[in-house]
């Protein structure tokens, strides 16, 4: 089976699906990669690189035409900062892996599943310890915590360590990371390594002791989150009446912050605003809020999406597609957990849909013109479908 692989398209986008090392792994399970010439170059794989690993580099019309399965990171999902994009490309029967957004945008899906293709979300591989080496959301995650705190670190106006100097007794930068999963804990340990004294909240009872193992200080709230975490381990969304608690109770320790790494999101749903701009105005001149959560409307009330907003000397940086900053390691990881996601649905170049899998079954969004996730039907308001009446086919 052919795989191919076009240039992203998505406005900033700089990473790339597949990546040289990773064209071996997918020849194993049967798969030609056809890639676009210089779809690596903005991630560091230039189009020899692929050759050498067998790969065949062409025009976009080609891959595009050639594929019977298309690789992509962001590129087909439709999102809040970029417009749909365009599917005109994709036919029936073609297969598509990739970004979707299926839970932030679902009518985006429906548009893929129109085309007639049989599209994966990798938005939706299930967070169990099977499904790990391709988790794809994580990797990525990981590569957002990371770059946040730098982005903060290179805008603020003090260094991060505790410095002795003969200028002087440097102090440490305080940092307040909002939301630890996996881009919050990554941002912890970011700053810490940068020298940092790092504080973490998160809504979810279990975040505490990962914080603490990070040595960071938890930020204990005096209220209580019952039921915070649904069965797939995600944050639930709150009533106002919490979130305005949440505000009141964090306003002290985000007034005695340098930094603020704001990471804290709910699937599907707007990002819970948990500063207030009453609350950037109580904290001092110079200091950092990099929001992460942008995309998703963002954690305070002053973020613009891609924008920098400064009011009363307090900038607020509202990065959106973070990953595609770090573009060489986003890649890699990608690329890797695409391998390992493809070696459960291709057995010796076919498309093997084995619906009794579990991984399978939740990344499996679109098929023969319908969107056939049940999350998404009813997020989309259409009926449910009558249950597959095979296991495997
Ligand atoms: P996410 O990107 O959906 O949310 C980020 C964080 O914001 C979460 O930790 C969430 O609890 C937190 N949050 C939501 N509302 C908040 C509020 N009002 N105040 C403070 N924090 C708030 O989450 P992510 O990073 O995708 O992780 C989701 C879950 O999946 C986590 O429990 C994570 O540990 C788990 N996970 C499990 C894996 C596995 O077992 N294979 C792999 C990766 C993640």
């Amino acid at each position: 089976m052919i795989a191919g692989v076009p240039k992203e398209t998505f406005p900033g986008e700089r990473r790339v699906a597949v990546i040289p090392a990773v064209v071996p792994k997918l020849a194993e399970l049967g798969l030609e990669v056809v890639i676009e010439a210089g779809a690596g170059e903005t991630a560091g794989f230039p189009d020899p690189l692929y050759a050498e690993k067998g790969a065949r580099v062409t025009s976009r019309t080609e891959v595009l035409a050639g594929a019977e399965m298309v690789l992509a990171v962001r590129s087909l999902a439709s999102s809040h900062i970029a417009p749909a994009p365009d599917l005109s490309h994709l036919r029936v029967g073609q297969i598509v892996v990739g970004f979707l957004d299926p839970i932030g945008a679902p009518e985006g899906v429906q548009a893929i599943a129109e085309r007639g293709v049989i599209a994966f979300a990798l938005d939706l591989i299930p967070r169990i310890s099977r499904a790990q080496a391709m988790d794809a959301l994580s990797s990525q995650a990981t590569v957002i915590g990371y770059k946040a705190v730098l982005l903060a670190a290179d805008t603020l106006p003090r260094m991060f360590p505790l410095m002795m100097t003969a200028g002087g007794t440097l102090t440490p930068a305080r940092v307040f990371v909002i939301g630890a999963g996996v881009a919050g804990l990554q941002a912890i340990a970011t700053a810490r390594r940068l020298g940092a004294v790092v504080e973490g909240y998160d809504i979810r009872p279990a975040a505490r002791e990962q914080i603490e193992s990070l040595g960071a200080r938890v930020v204990e709230l005096p209220m209580e989150a019952k039921d915070a975490q649904d069965e797939g381990g995600y944050a639930r969304a709150m009533d106002e009446e919490f979130y305005r608690r949440q505000r009141e109770t964090m306003a002290k320790v985000v007034a005695a912050s340098d930094v603020i790494i704001c990471t804290a999101a709910i699937p599907g749903t707007k990002a819970p605003v948990l500063i207030g701009a009453e609350m950037v105005d109580a904290m001092r001149p110079g200091s950092i809020i990099v929001d992460v959560a942008a995309e998703q409307g963002g954690n305070c009330e002053l973020t613009r999406p891609g924008q920098v907003v400064v009011r009363s000397g307090i900038t607020v940086l509202g990065p959106v597609n973070v990953a595609a900053a770090v573009p060489n390691h986003a890649s890699l990881m990608h690329a890797r957990n695409v391998a390992n996601f493809l070696a459960l649905v291709v057995k010796a170049g076919r498309l093997v849909v084995d619906e009794t899998d579990q991984i399978v079954r939740e990344t499996l969004v679109a098929r023969g013109g319908e969107v056939v996730h049940p999350r998404l039907r009813e997020a989309l308001g259409r009926p449910a479908l009558a249950p597959a009446a095979g296991a495997a086919r």
